[in-house]
């Protein structure tokens, strides 16, 4: 059967990448990003390597965006199989003459914003389409999460970003727990030290590699790993 897999802020870095080797698997991309042109541009890269890729504008901020994209899945597709919360900031700023950005001098605003796109965006996009996967009793969640926010491992910088990702396993776990007994597996995911934009030049790793653990997520057969936190495709702690 062909599956169809949605990907949030597939404009550029994992995102892009991962709708490219899911695409590349014969599964149906909806590549979503909030800047039209910028995801329509991407989308058409894409297609013009003969990939089934649909451009569909998504902003996971806005409950307005997340119900358009719903109802022109409802219409096309009837379905959705597999989600990849990959959309995510790291705005975290250093102050001057401080090495790193620092939580004592973190200001709430940047918490604030942090929370909306990397949690309460994942938790819309859960609400919206947790239901349409329990009509076919199949579903694939990945949430793209970070070493950083491992509880386990815990350090000090980029205070916002870290909170941010250690609620969205948090929140995975909550969510894999609810849906225990259906064919929905929901997991967390981290890439590594990526190179895009947010990763920089000097990240150790390609993003080819970076989204080997995403697509092994999106792809999981059914007795696979449900409410885990992965790096390359093994489960690691919180
Ligand atoms: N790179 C790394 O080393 C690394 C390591 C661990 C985890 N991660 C995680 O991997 C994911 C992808 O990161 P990346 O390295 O590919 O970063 P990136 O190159 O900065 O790309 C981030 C993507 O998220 C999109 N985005 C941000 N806010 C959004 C919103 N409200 N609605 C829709 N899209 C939104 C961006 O869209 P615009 O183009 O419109 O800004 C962009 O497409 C993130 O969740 C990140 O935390 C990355």
């Amino acid at each position: 059967m062909k599956r169809l897999a949605v990907v949030t802020g597939g404009n550029r870095g994992l995102g892009f990448e991962v709708c490219r080797q899911l695409a590349k698997k014969g599964i149906d991309v909806i590549l979503t990003s909030r800047d039209v042109q910028k995801g329509q541009a991407a989308a058409v890269e894409l297609k013009k390597a003969s990939l089934p890729v649909t451009f569909h504008q998504l902003d996971v901020n806005s409950e307005k965006s997340i119900d358009e994209l719903k109802s022109f899945i409802e219409k096309e597709y009837g379905r959705l199989d597999i989600l990849v919360n990959n959309a995510g900031v790291m705005i975290d700023r250093k102050n001057n003459g401080d090495d790193y950005p620092s939580v004592l001098k973190a200001d709430l605003d940047t918490f604030r914003e942090t929370m909306e796109s990397n949690v309460f965006g994942v938790l819309r996009m859960c609400q919206v389409f947790i239901p349409l996967m329990k009509k076919n009793n199949y579903g694939r969640i990945v949430n793209v999460s970070s070493g950083m926010g491992q509880l386990t491992y815990m350090s000090g910088g980029w205070p916002a970003y870290r909170v941010s990702k250690t609620a969205l396993n948090s929140l995975t776990a909550i969510l894999a727990f609810e849906v225990k007994d259906s064919n929905i597996l929901i997991n967390s995911m981290c890439p590594g030290w990526v190179k895009t934009d947010m990763g920089g030049p000097s990240a150790t790793r390609s993003v080819e590699e970076g989204v080997d653990t995403m697509v092994y997520l999106s792809t999981l057969p059914d007795n696979g790993p449900r409410g885990k936190l992965l790096r390359d495709r093994q489960i690691i702690a919180w």
